[in-house]
């Protein structure tokens, strides 16, 4: 297959290229080189014509978002349709990722494919608009939800906490907040295995398994030679953001898991990615 992959130095689009790379003719689009936000995209994409477009971009400063929302929607609202018009012209499917944050996140709540969406702040409604845009353009579409995302080279959660507990000596971590915490290369791979399935529709795909950001961090600490670093748990509320995220918008993968697509535990996950070149500079 030819497949175009935008937003392709981001934490997942790296991940996305490395694995079906070997498998598959892929074209990869950075912002420079494909700018969802703007309609021309769509042209581009139809001239291109891939069989199949990842879009893997997105605006995903979530803080930031509260106060510019215009940009936010550009990207992560209108971009989805403008991209999908540009595969119904050309023929080509699509995969538009995604995100748990559609979900409120009510405490014990876990959400499945087809549960209601609830998005909180200008984030999570740029992600719900991106998921209806693409839907109304395009049929042969799968919307892909991912949550809490760690990979290679990617701004997240993980190498934070490293990199804050070689600054402080000592962290506070909440302890209320709980997600799925999840690999991009396992995405990836998992996604790889999908696109040959023909069989459109909504998934989510995360590692098996639920965390709060206290497990998850004190997870990575351990396996980073770091289980000594004291770690405080605090309250959502003893940690002001510009918004609050959801509490526990934790997905289920039902759809995929019915096709046999299945990620490991996410545990085994941090263990594999504390072994990357990510962590071994600092150590
Ligand atoms: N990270 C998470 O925890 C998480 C959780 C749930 C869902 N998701 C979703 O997963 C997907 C991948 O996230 P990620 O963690 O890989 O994000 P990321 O590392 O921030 O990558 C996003 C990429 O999109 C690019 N981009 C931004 N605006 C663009 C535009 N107008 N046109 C083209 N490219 C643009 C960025 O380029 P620049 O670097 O040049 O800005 C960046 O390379 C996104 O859909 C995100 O909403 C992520």
């Amino acid at each position: 297959m030819h497949i175009l992959i935008t937003g392709a130095n981001g934490q997942l689009g790296r991940a996305l290229v490395q694995a079906l790379a070997p498998r598959h003719r892929i074209t990869a689009w950075s912002r420079q080189e494909g700018d969802i936000s703007q309609p021309g995209i769509a042209q581009q994409v139809a001239a291109l014509a891939p069989d199949l477009l990842i879009n893997a971009a997105a605006w995903t400063h979530v803080d930031q978002a509260e106060e510019a929302p215009d940009p936010v929607y550009a990207v992560n609202g209108l971009g989805p349709g403008y991209l999908a018009e540009g595969c119904a012209a050309c023929g080509a499917a699509m995969v538009q990722i995604s995100s748990n944050e559609v979900f409120p996140g009510e405490p014990g709540r876990f959400y499945r494919e087809y549960d209601l969406l609830q998005p909180g702040g200008v984030y999570a409604r740029s992600k719900a608009a991106g998921e209806q845009a693409a839907r109304q353009r395009l049929d042969r579409l799968y919307i892909v939800r991912v949550a809490w995302l760690f990979g290679p080279g990617g701004h997240n959660f993980p190498r934070k906490i490293v990199a804050a507990a070689d600054r402080h000596g000592a962290l506070q971590v909440v302890a209320d907040e709980v997600g799925n915490p999840t690999y991009a290369p396992d995405v990836a791979e998992a996604l790889a295995q999908l696109i040959e399935t023909g069989r459109y529709g909504v998934y989510h795909l995360v590692n098996q398994g639920r965390a709060s950001r206290l497990e998850l961090a004190r997870e990575i600490l351990a396996r980073t030679g770091r289980g000594h670093v004291p770690v405080t748990p605090i309250s959502l509320e003893q940690w002001p953001r510009a918004v609050q995220p959801p509490r526990h918008a934790v997905l289920v993968n039902q759809a995929a898991a019915a096709l046999g697509i299945q990620l490991r535990p996410w545990q085994e996950a941090i263990a594999d990615y504390a072994r990357s070149e990510d962590f071994s500079a600092s150590e």
